[in-house]
């Protein structure tokens, strides 16, 4: 155990500021090496990060519809915990990851914005096993909803911020008082949720409508837009043209990126149906204070 890292994809901060905050309480509490790798922006998933024997690391996604976000899942799923092992298959020993010796420490976390996790942290656990991590501790944490600023507005707060450090001192002692934690059989940490397969959250409207976000896009207020290109170099997906940021030429996943961070408040999304299912999430979970939910077994 020598290196931990904050790994995250985090479109809006939330994510990013929660496994942050455990790492580096970790690493201060173990006196690992500390480092960030942020895989928001698509040239940072141009290749996958891979981890060993020595490492530790925390890995947080924002929750999407109950699950892991599905179009980043294939590079989540490319991110491996151990190097390769004579008679396995690039390191991984079979689906549990059972038997896996020498992967890297993984502690999965999510976010979700006041509503529910459902399935996404089990699903993230699972990703991590099956790529050689052994998964001793997990999280799930509110924080802001992309949508919305009143949906757990202002999460993480301070007080969450010191719950995740707590917790990444609490996972450097137990690793540290009892170093053969993980060296015997490993049993992946139990968190909420369903084995596979995972559900996703089916988002319905007045009268049961479900809707279908899936083409919605961000619009642009061309007055108040100074074209400045930030929304541009933000967007998780690369999907805002840098010329003429108004366009949204690739797929938009309403991670709220380009909403949130334009400097001129001149992007919005106006379709019906997600200002509907907006107004009806914050006015079913807006008024709840959730709490954080930490998972470790000693
Ligand atoms: C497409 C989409 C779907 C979402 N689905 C859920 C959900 O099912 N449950 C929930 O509580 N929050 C949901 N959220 C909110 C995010 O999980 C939450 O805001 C998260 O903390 C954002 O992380 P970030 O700040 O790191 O981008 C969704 C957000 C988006 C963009
Ligand atoms: S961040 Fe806002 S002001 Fe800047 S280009 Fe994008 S929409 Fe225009
Ligand atoms: S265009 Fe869509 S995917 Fe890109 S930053 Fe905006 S909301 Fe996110």
């Amino acid at each position: 155990m020598k290196r931990v890292f904050a790994l995250f994809f985090s479109p809006t901060g939330g994510t990013g500021k929660v496994v942050k905050s455990m790492a580096r309480s970790f690493a201060v509490a173990s006196g690992c090496d500390y480092s960030e790798i942020d895989v928001t922006l698509p040239g940072k998933r141009e290749s996958a990060p891979r981890f060993g024997a020595d490492d530790v690391v925390f890995f947080g996604v924002p929750v999407y519809i109950g699950r892991v976000p599905n179009l980043i899942r294939p590079f989540f799923a490319s991110i491996k915990g151990c190097r390769a092992i004579a008679g396995t298959v690039d390191g991984v020993i079979d689906g549990s990851g059972n038997g896996v010796k020498d992967g890297a420490v993984g502690i999965p976390v999510v976010t979700y914005g006041n509503r529910a996790y459902d399935d996404a942290l089990i699903e993230l656990r699972d990703i991590m096993e099956q790529n050689g991590f052994r998964t001793i501790a997990a999280a799930a944490f509110p924080a802001e909803h992309s949508f919305s600023t009143t949906l757990a507005g202002g999460r993480p707060n301070e007080n969450d911020l010191q719950l995740a450090e707590n917790f990444g001192r609490k996972i450097a002692e137990i690793l540290t008082k009892n170093p053969h934690y993980i060296c015997n059989a490993h049993t992946p940490i139990a968190v909420p949720g369903n084995p596979p397969p995972y559900s996703y959250y089916k988002a319905v409207i007045n009268n049961n409508k479900s809707i279908d976000i899936r083409k919605v896009k961000p619009l642009t207020d061309t007055l108040k837009c100074t074209g400045c290109g930030l929304c541009a170099r933000l967007c998780p997906m690369g999907s805002i043209n840098i010329s003429d940021p108004s366009i949204v030429d690739g797929i938009c996943i309403k991670c709220g990126a380009c909403i949130k961070r334009c400097p001129k408040g001149a992007k919005s999304i106006t379709d019906p149906d997600y200002l509907e299912h907006k107004r009806l999430l914050e006015a079913e979970f807006g008024n709840i204070v959730r709490k954080a939910e930490l998972f470790y077994t000693i």
